[in-house]
């Protein structure tokens, strides 16, 4: 079987460069573009740019060139800022590709909250609903037949991955949920800012859009289809911390009825019996970052305060992983109809 070839635009940030590792282990995968912005003057060998790619990777990282991307690839990832996405993905659609969209451009359904969270217009309506979400724990059906794939952000994949058995299971209640999450610095992109300067960061914390991050509408739409009650509130704070790589998030929930941690333990089983990235901790051990950092998995624990009918969930990944790159790897799996942890478990 010839390879399937991969184009990626947005190469050079973060999330694209986490793309080029994982795919270039990949079996059954072969790149065969690289693209970013206009600001290179010629095109740069992607060596050059990433040394440990050296003598692994003979591609020149180019300026976006959508015709080009298009005739190069079979299955496009675009890495690029919101709002780019949008304008990118009906040429490359008509061209008979797949399109998996790391950005925010295709995650929500209603135009209206796409332009209230990201302050644009939609350009491209109908394919709000088209796409598939690309959380496979929850969408694989949908997944497996897109040819458009909006993979999730990284805070709200943790924060539903934690909550949707909960409310599939009728355990917990649909307002309220508080989700007090961290994230390392490689989740604002590579860019230079006063506010990431080494000596702002570190040893340093801060919350940032506090309840109006745009990964809140994201959780909400997912988890209002879990169960049969509809709409979900939630308090999201994001913070950022002075690592490289991570998100850890504390969920807090409120009991539907009397709980045993018992009945919490088989919701998640239920839920992520076919879930190959998603472990759930014993009692008493609680996941840190480093735990997963570099992989694929996203880890739960979890404590049932019964007198204060109280659930406090921990989730936690690596963000440019099961958060970015390594779900997009995941979904082309699934969308390719090769087994889901291909090039995911080295
Ligand atoms: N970082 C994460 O943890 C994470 C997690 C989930 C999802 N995402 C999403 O993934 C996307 C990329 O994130 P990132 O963190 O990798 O960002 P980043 O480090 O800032 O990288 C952005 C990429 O987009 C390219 N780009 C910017 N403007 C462009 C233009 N006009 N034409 C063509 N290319 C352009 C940049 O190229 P130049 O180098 O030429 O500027 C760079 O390759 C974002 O939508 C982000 O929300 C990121």
């Amino acid at each position: 079987m010839s390879d399937v070839r991969v184009a990626i635009a947005g190469a050079t940030g973060y999330a694209g460069e986490e793309l080029i590792r994982l795919l270039l282990t990949h079996p059954t995968v072969q790149l065969t573009c690289l693209a970013a912005s206009a600001k290179r003057e010629r095109p740069v060998p992607a060596s050059e740019l990433y040394p440990r790619f050296a003598r692994r990777l003979d591609l020149a990282i180019e300026s976006l060139d959508v015709d080009r991307l298009a005739r190069s690839c079979d299955i496009a990832l675009l890495v690029l800022p919101h709002g780019m996405s949008m304008d990118l993905v009906p040429t490359l659609l008509k061209a008979g590709r797949i399109v998996i969209d790391l950005a925010g451009d295709f995650r929500l359904k209603d135009p209206a909250i796409f332009e209230r969270w990201y302050g644009k217009t939609h350009t491209q309506p109908a394919l709000l609903q088209e796409a598939a979400y690309g959380l496979p724990e929850l969408e694989a059906r949908t997944i497996r037949e897109a040819r458009l794939i909006a993979n999730p952000g990284c805070y709200a994949t943790a924060a539903i991955l934690a909550c949707a058995p909960l409310l599939r299971a009728g355990l917990v209640e649909r307002d309220g949920i508080v989700v007090d999450a961290k994230s390392g610095l490689t989740g604002t992109g590579r860019k230079a800012e006063p506010d990431l300067l080494f000596a702002e960061m570190n040893e340093n914390l801060w919350a940032y859009k506090v309840n109006a991050h745009q990964h809140a509408p994201e959780i909400e739409q997912a988890l209002a289809a879990c169960g049969a009650d509809g709409a979900v509130s939630l308090c999201f704070v994001p913070h950022v911390v002075p690592l490289n790589r991570g998100i850890f998030s504390t969920i807090y929930l409120r009991l539907s009825r009397d709980v045993t941690r018992q009945q919490v333990e088989e919701a998640y089983r239920n839920g992520y019996r076919q879930a190959p990235f998603v472990r759930l901790r014993p009692e008493h051990q609680w996941p840190r970052i480093r735990d997963v950092e570099g992989t694929n998995y996203c880890d739960l624990a979890f404590l049932v305060d019964g007198p204060r009918r109280r659930l406090i969930v921990t989730a936690v990944l690596d963000n440019l992983v099961k958060g970015a790159a390594g779900q997009a790897v995941q979904n082309l799996n699934l969308r390719m109809g090769w087994p889901e942890t291909t090039g995911l478990l080295s």
